[in-house]
């Protein structure tokens, strides 16, 4: 059985899991808007993820004899400046998301919920390789600048994420 307050964390990640799919999923649709195929890709590759991480935690409520209890989730803005706008915030967030994970975990070594550790460790681990992935694009699209060639090269090369 889970306690109230970590039943309680981990029903606000699915709906933070959610909103990140969510986001992620408005930042590929303005990619598409301004003719970055391979961003937008990369981008809802990424939005399908983050709905399988709130599906991992969703599954995990269940399988621990809690009780799902799903709101509303936010609505993410629509537009941003560029590319490296884009990122940057793909960046942000994850540092985010990471506080987030982290403070789950405080609230399940308190409980000594060990059953709930054990789960949230691939979460932990996950999010060192979300920040990297966000922060090695974030330095690719600094490199390149505003050189319009280079940034269609790197466009090019986040399309082929599967
Ligand atoms: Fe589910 Fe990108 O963190």
């Amino acid at each position: 059985m889970l306690k109230k307050s970590v039943e309680d964390a981990l029903n606000k990640q699915i709906n933070a899991e959610m909103y990140s799919s969510y986001l992620y999923l408005a930042m590929s649709a303005y990619m598409e808007s301004v003719s970055m195929k391979g961003f937008a890709r990369w981008l809802r590759v990424q939005a399908k993820e983050e709905l399988g991480h709130a599906l991992k935690f969703y599954d995990y409520v269940i399988e621990a004899g809690g009780t799902v209890r799903l709101a509303a989730i936010e609505a993410p803005k629509t537009t941003w400046k560029s590319a490296g706008g884009v990122f940057d915030q793909v960046l942000a967030h994850e540092k985010k998301v990471t506080g987030l994970i982290n403070g789950i975990m405080d609230t399940a070594v308190k409980e000594k919920d060990y059953a709930t550790q054990n789960f949230l460790g691939w979460f932990v681990k996950e999010q060192v390789e979300e920040e990297a992935n966000a922060t090695e694009i974030v330095a690719q699209i600094e490199i390149i600048g505003d050189i319009p060639g280079h940034l269609f090269c790197l466009d090019r090369e986040l399309g082929k994420r599967e």
